[in-house]
């Protein structure tokens, strides 16, 4: 065990911060649903070159999850993720109780339109953006950290919360960090370990296919006719395709050529009873 600094109310989590503000250190805030991996982690190493002092939320938020999802399974490893935090020289871990995230009575959802509605991840899942943005209101408005640190391995959700902070006016800074790979392409996730060892061996063709199709129509290729063979390796590759689409990078918008750019190329699909997702920018070629 570790003595990591955990508090698990937002009095405490207040009473902390404000100690670290009186000696005039900026505040950064990451938010996690723990199980923590070097993806996680990279986002506090980023959130460290933007304030003197980092804190980490870990909550597995009930309401970002639908009906059939895996919010009972999800994987709770706080122990393992305190000591992970105390190696990267986090400060300050924030893992509320879900009676501090939700009291009883709790009878307030931020709904979300825009990036939120973009026909990609919310089609599939409609109700996790409104969960997703109300949480993480809550956790902006708990810390009122200077800057919080989302990665771009979940696009949309990335632009989703930088929405909901300017039209709310949350003072916070949203940035975005890199995602972080295994060797072999991989995105690291949570999920990653609901992988059998074949499907594991399968999955680095979700981001060979981003790759390969964000080469393709960097050179020039026709957007639909990449994107139908990207979809087609994928199913070949044992994967169940969700979408593979190209979309304006800042806004979501569809595309109809690459001068609507700056692309993005985001993609979901099940292999086996995991779902992944991941998403990668289309750079021009001179
Ligand atoms: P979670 O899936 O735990 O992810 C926490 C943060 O880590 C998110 O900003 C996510 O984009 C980032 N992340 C995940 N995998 C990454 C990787 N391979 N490289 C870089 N960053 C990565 O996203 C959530 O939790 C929740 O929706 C949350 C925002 C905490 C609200 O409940």
């Amino acid at each position: 065990m570790t003595d990591f600094p955990v508090v698990e109310s937002v009095p405490a989590l207040r009473a902390r911060l404000k100690d670290f503000r009186n000696k005039g250190e900026k505040i950064a805030l990451v938010p996690t649903m723990g199980a923590l991996h070097d993806g996680h982690l990279s986002l506090v190493q980023e959130a460290r070159r933007h304030a003197e002092r980092v804190v980490v939320t870990i909550f597995v938020n009930p309401a970002q999850f639908g009906p059939s999802e895996d919010f009972a399974k999800y994987p709770r490893t706080l122990p393992s993720d305190l000591e992970k935090l105390a190696s990267v020289q986090a400060d300050l871990c924030f893992a509320p109780t879900m009676e501090a995230v939700y009291p009883p009575g709790f009878s307030t959802r931020v709904e979300v339109d825009g990036p939120a509605r973009a026909d990609l991840e919310d089609r599939f899942r409609p109700t996790h953006f409104c969960g997703v943005a109300t949480v993480v209101a809550k956790l902006l408005n708990q810390a009122q950290a200077d800057v919080a640190v989302f990665g771009e391995k979940d696009y949309q959700q990335l632009l989703v919360i930088q929405r909901l902070a300017r039209d709310l006016d949350i003072a916070t800074e949203i940035l975005g960090a890199p995602t972080l790979r295994e060797a072999d392409g991989l995105a690291m996730s949570s999920r990653n370990v609901y992988l059998s060892k074949a499907e594991r061996a399968a999955a680095p063709a979700l981001y060979a296919a981003l790759n390969e199709a964000a080469r393709l129509i960097g050179a020039g290729e026709a957007i639909e006719a990449t994107l139908a063979r990207a979809s087609a390796a994928l199913g070949e590759a044992g994967f169940l395709p969700d979408y593979i689409e190209a979309r304006h990078a800042k806004t979501l918008a569809r595309i109809a050529g690459r001068r609507d750019g700056p692309i993005r190329l985001l993609a979901a699909a099940r292999l086996g009873a995991t779902r992944l997702i991941d998403n990668l920018a289309v750079t021009h070629e001179a």
